[in-house]
Protein backbone atom coordinates (compact mmCIF):
# COMPACT_ATOMS: atom_id res chain seq x y z
CA UNK A 1 0.00 0.00 0.00
CA UNK A 2 2.75 2.57 0.15
CA UNK A 3 4.66 1.95 -3.48
CA UNK A 4 4.05 5.38 -4.91
CA UNK A 5 6.04 4.39 -8.42
CA UNK A 6 4.26 4.04 -11.41
CA UNK A 7 4.26 0.04 -10.89
CA UNK A 8 3.35 -0.14 -8.01
CA UNK A 9 0.99 -2.98 -7.11
CA UNK A 10 -3.22 -2.08 -7.83
CA UNK A 11 -4.56 -1.56 -4.56
CA UNK A 12 -7.63 -3.36 -3.21
CA UNK A 13 -10.01 -1.96 -0.29
CA UNK A 14 -13.08 -3.82 1.22
CA UNK A 15 -14.86 -4.43 4.80
CA UNK A 16 -17.68 -6.04 6.23
CA UNK A 17 -19.74 -4.18 9.05
CA UNK A 18 -19.45 -5.79 12.82
CA UNK A 19 -23.06 -6.40 13.18
CA UNK A 20 -24.17 -9.20 14.42
CA UNK A 21 -23.05 -12.24 13.18
CA UNK A 22 -20.52 -13.12 10.16
CA UNK A 23 -22.46 -15.33 8.05
CA UNK A 24 -21.24 -18.04 5.35
CA UNK A 25 -22.42 -15.82 2.70
CA UNK A 26 -19.96 -12.81 4.26
CA UNK A 27 -16.78 -15.39 4.03
CA UNK A 28 -17.48 -16.95 0.82
CA UNK A 29 -18.84 -13.76 -0.93
CA UNK A 30 -16.16 -11.48 0.20
CA UNK A 31 -13.09 -12.66 2.56
CA UNK A 32 -12.09 -15.87 1.31
CA UNK A 33 -11.96 -14.12 -1.76
CA UNK A 34 -9.55 -11.35 -0.32
CA UNK A 35 -7.43 -14.37 1.19
CA UNK A 36 -6.90 -15.39 -2.89
CA UNK A 37 -5.98 -11.66 -3.69
CA UNK A 38 -3.63 -10.14 -0.90
CA UNK A 39 -0.63 -11.46 -2.79
CA UNK A 40 -0.75 -9.73 -5.62
CA UNK A 41 -2.58 -6.74 -4.46
CA UNK A 42 -1.82 -4.04 -1.60
CA UNK A 43 -4.73 -4.71 0.03
CA UNK A 44 -6.45 -2.81 3.32
CA UNK A 45 -9.43 -4.36 5.24
CA UNK A 46 -11.52 -2.87 7.62
CA UNK A 47 -14.10 -3.42 9.80
CA UNK A 48 -16.87 -0.98 9.06
CA UNK A 49 -17.98 -0.03 12.59
CA UNK A 50 -19.13 3.22 11.37
CA UNK A 51 -21.85 1.81 8.81
CA UNK A 52 -22.97 -0.41 11.51
CA UNK A 53 -24.29 2.08 14.12
CA UNK A 54 -26.96 3.26 11.26
CA UNK A 55 -28.86 0.35 13.06
CA UNK A 56 -29.04 0.43 16.46
CA UNK A 57 -26.44 -1.07 18.44
CA UNK A 58 -25.64 -2.53 21.76
CA UNK A 59 -22.13 -0.18 22.63
CA UNK A 60 -20.52 -3.31 24.59
CA UNK A 61 -21.59 -5.68 21.67
CA UNK A 62 -20.53 -3.73 18.82
CA UNK A 63 -17.30 -3.52 20.47
CA UNK A 64 -16.86 -6.68 21.04
CA UNK A 65 -17.62 -8.15 17.65
CA UNK A 66 -15.44 -5.64 16.05
CA UNK A 67 -12.79 -7.32 17.65
CA UNK A 68 -13.87 -10.70 16.99
CA UNK A 69 -14.35 -9.45 12.57
CA UNK A 70 -10.47 -8.82 13.08
CA UNK A 71 -9.96 -12.31 14.77
CA UNK A 72 -12.24 -13.62 12.09
CA UNK A 73 -10.52 -12.18 9.08
CA UNK A 74 -6.76 -13.37 10.41
CA UNK A 75 -8.32 -16.99 10.99
CA UNK A 76 -9.73 -17.12 7.27
CA UNK A 77 -6.32 -16.23 6.21
CA UNK A 78 -6.13 -12.70 6.05
CA UNK A 79 -2.34 -12.03 6.69
CA UNK A 80 -1.79 -8.93 9.19
CA UNK A 81 1.87 -8.91 7.70
CA UNK A 82 0.80 -8.36 3.81
CA UNK A 83 -2.24 -6.34 4.36
CA UNK A 84 -3.34 -3.27 6.43
CA UNK A 85 -6.36 -4.32 8.66
CA UNK A 86 -7.97 -1.47 11.04
CA UNK A 87 -11.28 -0.08 12.63
CA UNK A 88 -12.94 2.28 10.29
CA UNK A 89 -13.58 4.69 13.74
CA UNK A 90 -10.33 4.93 14.25
CA UNK A 91 -9.61 6.20 11.20
CA UNK A 92 -11.05 10.24 11.48
CA UNK A 93 -10.04 10.62 7.36
CA UNK A 94 -12.73 8.62 6.54
CA UNK A 95 -16.14 10.91 8.12
CA UNK A 96 -13.88 13.76 6.89
CA UNK A 97 -14.11 12.93 3.65
CA UNK A 98 -17.56 11.59 3.67
CA UNK A 99 -18.87 15.26 4.43
CA UNK A 100 -17.05 16.50 1.48
CA UNK A 101 -18.50 13.97 -0.54
CA UNK A 102 -22.00 14.46 0.17
CA UNK A 103 -21.97 17.73 -1.11
CA UNK A 104 -21.91 15.83 -4.56
CA UNK A 105 -23.96 13.41 -4.08
CA UNK A 106 -27.58 14.03 -5.13
CA UNK A 107 -30.50 12.90 -2.84
CA UNK A 108 -32.00 11.15 -6.25
CA UNK A 109 -29.59 8.88 -6.30
CA UNK A 110 -29.56 7.60 -2.77
CA UNK A 111 -32.95 7.40 -3.23
CA UNK A 112 -32.58 4.62 -5.42
CA UNK A 113 -30.16 2.53 -3.59
CA UNK A 114 -32.19 -0.87 -2.66
CA UNK A 115 -30.31 -1.38 0.42
CA UNK A 116 -31.92 2.21 1.55
CA UNK A 117 -35.34 0.96 0.84
CA UNK A 118 -34.84 -2.27 2.07
CA UNK A 119 -33.20 -1.12 5.40
CA UNK A 120 -35.86 1.65 6.01
CA UNK A 121 -38.76 -0.78 5.53
CA UNK A 122 -37.49 -2.98 8.30
CA UNK A 123 -36.51 -0.37 10.49
CA UNK A 124 -39.13 1.76 9.88
CA UNK A 125 -38.75 3.91 13.42
CA UNK A 126 -35.52 4.38 12.76
CA UNK A 127 -34.92 5.90 9.18
CA UNK A 128 -31.82 8.37 10.07
CA UNK A 129 -30.04 10.35 7.61
CA UNK A 130 -26.70 7.93 8.16
CA UNK A 131 -28.99 5.13 6.57
CA UNK A 132 -29.64 7.47 4.09
CA UNK A 133 -26.19 8.79 3.44
CA UNK A 134 -24.47 5.10 4.12
CA UNK A 135 -23.30 5.22 0.40
CA UNK A 136 -21.49 8.08 0.72
CA UNK A 137 -19.96 6.87 3.43
CA UNK A 138 -18.99 3.83 1.85
CA UNK A 139 -17.53 5.92 -1.37
CA UNK A 140 -15.11 7.73 1.27
CA UNK A 141 -13.72 4.10 2.09
CA UNK A 142 -12.76 3.28 -1.04
CA UNK A 143 -11.83 6.50 -2.45
CA UNK A 144 -9.60 7.23 0.67
CA UNK A 145 -6.52 4.74 -0.22
CA UNK A 146 -6.90 5.12 -4.75
CA UNK A 147 -8.39 1.52 -4.48
CA UNK A 148 -8.50 0.29 -7.95
CA UNK A 149 -10.57 -2.93 -6.88
CA UNK A 150 -13.17 -3.50 -4.70
CA UNK A 151 -13.97 -7.54 -4.02
CA UNK A 152 -17.32 -7.77 -2.60
CA UNK A 153 -20.93 -9.76 -2.91
CA UNK A 154 -23.28 -9.14 -5.30
CA UNK A 155 -25.76 -6.99 -2.70
CA UNK A 156 -22.87 -4.40 -2.58
CA UNK A 157 -22.43 -3.56 -6.26
CA UNK A 158 -24.66 -0.78 -6.58
CA UNK A 159 -22.41 0.79 -3.84
CA UNK A 160 -19.54 0.77 -5.78
CA UNK A 161 -21.96 2.11 -8.81
CA UNK A 162 -22.61 4.96 -7.12
CA UNK A 163 -18.98 5.37 -5.68
CA UNK A 164 -17.80 5.91 -8.94
CA UNK A 165 -20.32 7.88 -10.00
CA UNK A 166 -19.39 10.26 -7.40
CA UNK A 167 -15.77 10.03 -7.88
CA UNK A 168 -15.96 10.85 -11.56
CA UNK A 169 -18.26 13.59 -10.77
CA UNK A 170 -15.33 15.07 -8.33
CA UNK A 171 -12.74 14.76 -10.68
CA UNK A 172 -14.44 16.69 -13.31
CA UNK A 173 -14.86 19.42 -11.29
CA UNK A 174 -11.14 19.35 -9.75
CA UNK A 175 -8.93 16.85 -12.41
CA UNK A 176 -7.47 13.69 -11.41
CA UNK A 177 -7.89 13.31 -7.60
CA UNK A 178 -9.70 9.97 -7.50
CA UNK A 179 -9.29 6.64 -8.81
CA UNK A 180 -11.93 5.04 -10.39
CA UNK A 181 -12.45 1.87 -8.43
CA UNK A 182 -14.11 -1.34 -9.82
CA UNK A 183 -16.52 -3.74 -8.26
CA UNK A 184 -14.64 -7.32 -8.07
CA UNK A 185 -17.16 -10.43 -7.66
CA UNK A 186 -16.49 -13.97 -7.52
CA UNK A 187 -17.19 -16.80 -9.77
CA UNK A 188 -19.43 -18.42 -7.49
CA UNK A 189 -20.85 -17.25 -3.90
CA UNK A 190 -21.60 -13.68 -4.94
CA UNK A 191 -24.74 -14.27 -3.53
CA UNK A 192 -25.43 -16.51 -1.27
CA UNK A 193 -29.05 -17.40 -0.68
CA UNK A 194 -31.03 -17.92 2.43
CA UNK A 195 -31.74 -21.65 3.12
CA UNK A 196 -35.33 -21.28 4.23
CA UNK A 197 -36.31 -18.49 1.05
CA UNK A 198 -33.48 -19.30 -1.23
CA UNK A 199 -35.02 -16.19 -3.67
CA UNK A 200 -33.08 -14.09 -0.68
CA UNK A 201 -29.50 -13.68 0.06
CA UNK A 202 -28.41 -14.96 3.10
CA UNK A 203 -28.13 -11.87 5.37
CA UNK A 204 -26.93 -11.84 9.52
CA UNK A 205 -29.82 -9.69 10.28
CA UNK A 206 -32.61 -13.01 9.21
CA UNK A 207 -35.24 -12.62 12.44
CA UNK A 208 -35.11 -16.83 11.02
CA UNK A 209 -31.73 -18.10 12.16
CA UNK A 210 -32.18 -21.18 10.32
CA UNK A 211 -32.17 -19.25 6.78
CA UNK A 212 -28.09 -18.09 7.80
CA UNK A 213 -24.77 -20.02 8.70
CA UNK A 214 -23.45 -18.17 11.17
CA UNK A 215 -18.97 -18.89 10.92
CA UNK A 216 -19.87 -19.36 14.95
CA UNK A 217 -22.58 -21.78 14.85
CA UNK A 218 -21.82 -25.22 16.28
CA UNK A 219 -20.98 -27.71 13.41
CA UNK A 220 -23.66 -30.14 14.24
CA UNK A 221 -26.21 -26.90 13.96
CA UNK A 222 -24.39 -25.90 10.87
CA UNK A 223 -25.35 -29.41 9.74
CA UNK A 224 -29.23 -29.18 10.62
CA UNK A 225 -29.62 -25.80 8.94
CA UNK A 226 -28.09 -27.27 5.92
CA UNK A 227 -29.90 -30.59 5.57
CA UNK A 228 -33.38 -28.19 6.54
CA UNK A 229 -32.56 -26.28 3.44
CA UNK A 230 -35.74 -25.49 1.12
CA UNK A 231 -35.58 -26.70 -1.81
CA UNK A 232 -38.28 -27.81 -4.40
CA UNK A 233 -40.94 -30.91 -5.37
CA UNK A 234 -38.82 -31.75 -8.54
CA UNK A 235 -36.44 -34.03 -6.98
CA UNK A 236 -33.98 -33.25 -9.56
CA UNK A 237 -30.40 -32.05 -9.01
CA UNK A 238 -29.91 -29.81 -11.82
CA UNK A 239 -28.22 -26.18 -12.18
CA UNK A 240 -30.73 -23.80 -13.28
CA UNK A 241 -29.25 -20.56 -12.06
CA UNK A 242 -32.09 -18.34 -14.11
CA UNK A 243 -35.50 -20.85 -12.87
CA UNK A 244 -36.52 -19.50 -9.37
CA UNK A 245 -38.22 -22.53 -8.83
CA UNK A 246 -34.28 -24.31 -8.31
CA UNK A 247 -33.34 -21.23 -6.09
CA UNK A 248 -32.35 -23.75 -3.08
CA UNK A 249 -30.83 -26.43 -5.12
CA UNK A 250 -28.88 -24.06 -7.37
CA UNK A 251 -27.94 -22.30 -3.78
CA UNK A 252 -27.11 -25.93 -2.37
CA UNK A 253 -24.82 -26.52 -5.83
CA UNK A 254 -23.16 -22.82 -5.66
CA UNK A 255 -22.09 -23.30 -2.10
CA UNK A 256 -20.57 -27.12 -2.78
CA UNK A 257 -18.59 -25.42 -6.08
CA UNK A 258 -16.90 -22.91 -3.39
CA UNK A 259 -15.91 -25.17 -1.01
CA UNK A 260 -14.84 -27.74 -3.36
CA UNK A 261 -13.32 -25.03 -5.94
CA UNK A 262 -15.37 -26.76 -8.72
CA UNK A 263 -18.65 -24.88 -10.26
CA UNK A 264 -21.90 -25.11 -9.94
CA UNK A 265 -22.66 -27.24 -13.18
CA UNK A 266 -20.10 -30.14 -11.91
CA UNK A 267 -21.46 -29.94 -8.89
CA UNK A 268 -24.59 -30.54 -10.72
CA UNK A 269 -23.39 -33.99 -12.44
CA UNK A 270 -21.16 -35.44 -9.96
CA UNK A 271 -24.85 -35.69 -8.21
CA UNK A 272 -27.11 -35.78 -10.75
CA UNK A 273 -29.66 -38.44 -10.39
CA UNK A 274 -29.70 -38.83 -7.27
CA UNK A 275 -31.59 -37.88 -3.77
CA UNK A 276 -31.77 -34.08 -2.36
CA UNK A 277 -30.63 -35.58 0.96
CA UNK A 278 -27.51 -37.19 -0.28
CA UNK A 279 -26.29 -33.42 -1.62
CA UNK A 280 -27.59 -31.87 1.48
CA UNK A 281 -25.58 -34.46 3.66
CA UNK A 282 -22.64 -33.69 0.88
CA UNK A 283 -23.02 -30.03 1.15
CA UNK A 284 -22.99 -30.22 5.17
CA UNK A 285 -19.66 -31.96 5.90
CA UNK A 286 -18.11 -29.38 2.87
CA UNK A 287 -18.75 -26.45 4.36
CA UNK A 288 -17.98 -27.76 7.89
CA UNK A 289 -14.90 -29.04 7.17
CA UNK A 290 -14.15 -25.76 5.57
CA UNK A 291 -15.18 -24.43 9.08
CA UNK A 292 -13.33 -26.39 11.07
CA UNK A 293 -9.74 -25.20 10.83
CA UNK A 294 -11.15 -21.45 10.86
CA UNK A 295 -12.80 -22.08 13.81
CA UNK A 296 -9.91 -23.85 15.40
CA UNK A 297 -7.35 -20.38 14.23
CA UNK A 298 -10.21 -17.96 15.46
CA UNK A 299 -10.68 -19.73 18.70
CA UNK A 300 -6.67 -19.19 19.60
CA UNK A 301 -6.40 -15.84 18.22
CA UNK A 302 -9.30 -14.31 20.06
CA UNK A 303 -7.80 -15.15 23.03
CA UNK A 304 -4.87 -13.50 22.33
CA UNK A 305 -6.00 -9.15 23.20
CA UNK A 306 -2.41 -7.50 22.93
CA UNK A 307 -1.55 -9.49 19.34
CA UNK A 308 -5.26 -7.72 18.29
CA UNK A 309 -4.58 -4.16 19.76
CA UNK A 310 -1.02 -4.64 18.14
CA UNK A 311 -2.72 -4.90 14.56
CA UNK A 312 -5.42 -2.29 14.61
CA UNK A 313 -3.13 -0.09 15.79
CA UNK A 314 -0.49 -0.43 13.42
CA UNK A 315 -2.84 -0.89 11.14
CA UNK A 316 -5.16 2.67 12.04
CA UNK A 317 -1.51 4.09 11.67
CA UNK A 318 -1.14 2.95 8.47
CA UNK A 319 -4.40 3.64 7.10
CA UNK A 320 -4.31 6.87 8.25
CA UNK A 321 -1.25 7.59 6.60
CA UNK A 322 -2.35 6.74 3.50
CA UNK A 323 -5.69 8.38 3.67
CA UNK A 324 -4.63 11.72 4.96
CA UNK A 325 -2.60 12.06 1.46
CA UNK A 326 -6.29 11.79 -0.32
CA UNK A 327 -7.92 13.74 2.30
CA UNK A 328 -5.47 16.51 2.24
CA UNK A 329 -5.71 16.60 -1.71
CA UNK A 330 -9.31 16.96 -1.44
CA UNK A 331 -9.72 19.72 1.13
CA UNK A 332 -6.75 21.96 -1.29
CA UNK A 333 -8.96 21.27 -3.94
CA UNK A 334 -12.18 22.55 -2.42
CA UNK A 335 -10.76 25.72 -0.99
CA UNK A 336 -9.86 24.84 2.51
CA UNK A 337 -7.20 26.27 4.53
CA UNK A 338 -4.53 23.52 4.67
CA UNK A 339 -1.79 24.67 6.43
P1 LIG B 1 -21.78 -6.40 4.79
O1 LIG B 1 -21.17 -6.28 6.14
O2 LIG B 1 -23.25 -6.47 4.69
O3 LIG B 1 -21.19 -7.67 4.05
C1 LIG B 1 -19.80 -7.88 3.94
C2 LIG B 1 -19.46 -8.52 2.60
O4 LIG B 1 -20.15 -9.76 2.45
C3 LIG B 1 -20.88 -9.76 1.23
N1 LIG B 1 -22.11 -10.53 1.41
C4 LIG B 1 -22.45 -11.59 0.67
N2 LIG B 1 -21.85 -12.22 -0.34
C5 LIG B 1 -22.47 -13.29 -0.87
N3 LIG B 1 -23.66 -13.76 -0.43
C6 LIG B 1 -24.31 -13.16 0.59
N4 LIG B 1 -25.46 -13.62 1.02
C7 LIG B 1 -23.70 -12.02 1.19
N5 LIG B 1 -24.06 -11.20 2.20
C8 LIG B 1 -23.08 -10.29 2.32
C9 LIG B 1 -21.16 -8.29 0.96
O5 LIG B 1 -21.44 -8.07 -0.39
C10 LIG B 1 -19.89 -7.64 1.42
O6 LIG B 1 -18.90 -7.71 0.42
N6 LIG B 1 -21.49 -1.75 3.05
C11 LIG B 1 -20.75 -2.97 3.24
C12 LIG B 1 -19.52 -2.77 4.10
C13 LIG B 1 -18.63 -1.70 3.60
C14 LIG B 1 -17.73 -1.79 2.51
C15 LIG B 1 -17.10 -0.52 2.42
C16 LIG B 1 -17.42 -2.81 1.60
C17 LIG B 1 -18.53 -0.45 4.13
N7 LIG B 1 -17.60 0.26 3.41
C18 LIG B 1 -16.16 -0.24 1.43
C19 LIG B 1 -16.47 -2.53 0.61
C20 LIG B 1 -15.86 -1.26 0.53
C21 LIG B 1 -21.64 -3.99 3.93
O7 LIG B 1 -22.60 -3.64 4.57
O8 LIG B 1 -21.22 -5.25 3.83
Amino acid sequence: METQNTERKKRIFSGVQPSGTITLGNYLGAIRNWVALQDEYDCAFAMMDMHSITVRQTPAELRKRTLELLALYIACGIDPEKCILFIQSQNSAHAELSWVLNCFTYMGELNRMTQFKDKSAKHADNINAGLFTYPVLMAADILLYQADLVPVGKDQMQHIEICRDIAQRFNAVYGNVFTIPEGLLVKSGAKIMSLQEPTKKMSKSDENPKAFISMMDDFNVIAKKIKSAVTDSEGVIEYRPDDENKAGVNNLLSIMAVMTDSTPEKVAALYEGQGYGTLKGAVAEAVVEGIRPIRAEYDRIIKDKAYLQGIYRQGAETAHRIADRTLKKVYKKVGFVID
